[in-house]
């Protein structure tokens, strides 16, 4: 009996120590910025910046102008996050810097201060973590030229975590000439936790570019998957809040559309968690109204960012030619550019469906455009730098 005691009192030790390890470390374990900064939703006068920490901590930006002084010349205005008055206590950093200047390049440096405690009315603080600017360039963005008459953008998509991969295709960008990055889903195969979405792309990714270029997401059928999927937009803000949106970059008008699920939402790989054919009806409710505006209107291209095709024969493919391919046919869509099948594919017009072409970007390459008033240069790049398609496509092109 008494050994029976002590064997269960041992298997009792080790399964308490295996749950309160983890904790013990982390608690030691110095306070500091886990990802480094990332932008989002940058626009003409505003960005989001986030980043996070190991530890619960209040943050603030500062924000110096590119006059080539250096950081430390004098105090630079801090920008905290906040909601509803308070400074945000979160482990997950998001500061909005709004009421910039257009087509302006600003320095910024970003700062956590852990908070060790809230009691009553104390609150205890304990060391800061910042980006540094010491030996080192601040990070830096540039805000939205509205009265730009070009653009050049990329597009990566499929990368489901494979790091190596993505850095090859980003190598294949010249991020000084190039105004925008798209993410067309796929980026992991699932959202299990904010460890593994940074580790399978978006570390990758800041480190090569998204502390200092901006990067848009159009969300792919993986990033629904696991129970991480659900805080998405908490990660990748948009400005309105919703995962469709446009974006007026020069002379193109981008309609980032969100597909969802490739499967019928009772399909049981799902659960019963996910309600897609409604959130696309909406989705389409928005579209209609949203290619009204004049942002979408007076634009020369019309280029839509969609990570599933309106082809294919899944339950998702179906509602993306049956929900919104008659509203952009209706509204003069010039180009739709998608993801997905994990193939190149350069889809001609259908007269009885889709009346725009539908570029299909391969898991393995890149599209690198460039656009002015009249023309839209469109090239497909592999991880090698080899050229596989090139397409132009004219303002004025009957469709
Ligand atoms: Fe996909």
């Amino acid at each position: 009996m008494k050994e029976r005691l002590v064997s269960m009192f041992r298997i009792f030790l080790t399964l308490s120590l295996g749950a309160i390890m983890p904790l013990l470390m982390l608690a030691q374990a110095p306070f500091q910025i886990t990802h480094q900064p990332y932008l989002q939703a940058l626009d003409e006068t505003s960005v989001s910046i986030l980043w996070t920490t190991n530890k619960t901590a209040i943050s603030w930006v500062e924000l110096a102008p590119d006059d080539g002084s250096h950081f430390y010349q004098k105090e630079r205005p801090k920008y905290f996050a906040v909601r509803h008055g308070f400074k945000v206590k979160d482990t997950l950093h998001h500061v909005r810097l709004e009421g910039l200047q257009p087509g302006t390049t600003y320095r910024y440096r970003v700062f956590s201060q852990e908070v060790k405690s809230h009691e009553w009315v104390t609150v205890e603080y304990g060391r800061v973590a910042a980006t540094q600017v010491y030996r080192k360039e601040p990070l830096s963005f540039t805000t939205v030229d509205p009265a730009a008459t070009t653009i050049s953008f990329a597009m990566i998509n499929d990368i489901h975590g494979n790091n190596e991969l993505m850095k090859k295709l980003l190598g294949q960008i010249e991020f000084a000439e190039n105004d925008l990055v798209f993410f067309n889903g796929d980026m992991a195969s699932h959202f299990l936790g904010e460890g593994q979405v940074f580790g399978s792309f978006m570390d990758t990714a800041t480190h090569v570019f998204a502390s200092t270029h901006p990067m848009y997401y159009a969300r792919g059928n993986h990033e629904t998957r696991g129970p991480f999927a659900e805080r998405f937009a908490d990660y990748f803000p948009t400005k309105s809040g919703q995962l469709y949106y446009l974006l007026r970059r020069g002379p193109i008008c981008f309609v980032v559309l969100d597909a969802g699920e490739d499967k019928p939402d009772a399909d049981m790989e799902y659960s019963g968690i996910v309600a897609f054919d409604e959130y696309r009806t909406q989705q389409a409710e928005w579209l209609e109204a949203a290619m009204k505006r004049p942002e979408y209107t007076e634009a020369p291209f019309k280029v839509v960012i969609c990570h599933m095709p309106p082809f294919g024969g899944w339950h998702g493919e179906v509602e993306v030619a049956e929900k919104f391919v008659p509203l952009l046919n209706e509204a003069g869509a010039h180009l739709m550019l998608s993801g997905h099948l994990h193939r190149h594919i350069n889809r001609q017009p259908d007269p009885e469906g889709h009346r725009f072409p539908v570029l299909i970007n391969a898991n393995t390459s890149v599209v690198k455009a460039t656009a002015d008033s009249k023309h839209l240069h469109i090239e497909v790049i592999d991880q090698d730098g080899k050229v596989i398609e090139n397409i132009t496509i004219n303002s004025s092109a009957k469709r």
